[in-house]
């Protein structure tokens, strides 16, 4: 990720969390190393990291917080600040982000605001959070009245994603980063698209079960964790702090979040929501006549082989619209929307009329 000042590796292979304690010793001198995790990740893969750590010299500190959504919030990050103190971290201190994206938020968040800033590093253990969380620098906290509300950019010293910890998944975390992986392919890279469409026989669960399928499905999943990470690397490049180009990562999350705003985040997780809204985009693309019916097939198409929804049950079309008119994207009054122009290549509109992503909207399967 190149930055300037804020530049970092990205590394990304198989088997490579064994050599963690290599490469942070390699990247710094570093006083005090605190692991921040759930207890999941830590039982399944924290052996590994803590031994890497030991080869090396080095030992650290681990905290563990409970899994889930609810506990990326402000009294979980004081709690985190009390604990820091009490170990008496400081600047030179070194905290690593060693779980999914929520952790990867929570952690990152913690360590931009401790003292101003300690080093961090980026450990991601989901697909979701090896291909998007950890790359790109916002960090964040919930508030009740939303998700993400609170945060701030913080770029990590480097980041270490090893593909064999997407091994102990289950189906639906599988799932839900490989939506983003086929947003990748669709607004930036037809190639990697065209990949994802020969290879969707690696990517779920099953592949894991025995030998032959695993050292394959390893390779493949190596390649999409490392090309996705060059696409949003190029992009954030481009735009660190989201002010224009890094709106393109916004596709499918546009009546994505309305639909996860309007179930309440229960109904449908955020890939799944992502998904439907990426198929939604690709409909709207076509009834503009910015793609022909055969982008349109495959992008749903691909999306259904990997087991991704492409329609809802029922909800209101009127009322996800209205979600639509208040969501932060919207500015000056206008719905923006990141349309396809081909598989590869995507636009940033704020001309669609409403009563087309009506049509749409019913066309998902909306009332
Ligand atoms: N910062 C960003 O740019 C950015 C981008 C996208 C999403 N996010 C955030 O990411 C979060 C979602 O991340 P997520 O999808 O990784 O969910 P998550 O962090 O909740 O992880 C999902 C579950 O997987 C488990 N897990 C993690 N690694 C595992 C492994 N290797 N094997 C078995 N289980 C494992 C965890 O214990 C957790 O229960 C949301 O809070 C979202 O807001 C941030």
């Amino acid at each position: 990720m190149d930055l300037g000042e804020n530049s970092y590796n990205i590394n990304v292979g198989c088997g490579i969390l064994k050599e963690f304690g290599d490469a942070l010793k390699k990247a710094n001198s570093i006083e005090k190393i605190v692991v921040i995790t759930d207890p999941l990740v830590n039982e399944l893969w924290g052996g590994t990291l803590r031994a890497s750590l030991k080869n090396e010299g080095l030992s650290c500190e681990t905290i563990e917080i409970p899994r889930g959504e609810r506990y990326k919030n402000l009294d979980v990050a004081f709690k985190l600040y009390d604990k820091l103190l009490q170990l008496d971290v400081h600047r030179d201190c070194c905290i690593v982000a060693f779980g999914g994206g929520v952790i990867g938020d929570l952690a990152g968040f913690v360590a931009a605001t401790y003292m101003r800033g300690t080093y961090l590093v980026h450990v991601p253990t989901t697909l979701l959070a090896q291909v998007d969380s950890s790359i790109g620098g916002k960090t964040s906290v919930n508030h009740p009245k939303g998700k993400n509300l609170i945060g701030v950019f913080y770029q990590p010293m480097f980041v270490l994603s090893d593909v064999e910890t997407l091994t102990t998944l289950p189906q639906k975390e599988i799932t839900t980063g490989l939506a983003e992986v086929i947003k990748y392919g669709v607004i930036e890279d037809e190639d990697f698209f065209k990949f994802l469409e020969a290879n969707s026989r690696h990517l779920n669960t099953k592949a894991f079960e025995d030998n032959d399928t695993l050292k394959a499905a390893l390779k493949v999943w190596q390649t999409i964790v490392s090309e996705s990470c060059k696409i949003k690397a190029k992009i954030v490049e481009q735009d660190e702090k989201e002010k224009g180009v890094r709106m393109v990562l916004n596709f499918g999350h546009t009546i994505g979040h309305a639909i996860e705003t309007l179930t309440k985040y229960d109904q449908y997780n955020h890939g799944e929501a992502v998904a439907i809204g990426m198929a939604g985009a690709s409909m709207i693309a076509r009834e503009m006549d910015m793609i022909d019916d055969d982008v349109l097939k495959r992008i749903k198409d691909l999306l259904e082989k990997l087991k991704l929804p492409i329609s809802v049950d029922g909800l209101n079309a009127d009322r996800i619209i209205n979600i639509l008119r208040v969501d932060k994207k919207i500015r000056e009054g206008k719905i923006k929307f990141v349309l396809p122009k081909k598989i590869g290549k995507v636009e940033v509109r704020d001309d669609v009329p409403i009563p087309v992503v009506r049509k749409i909207l019913k066309n998902l399967g909306c009332r």
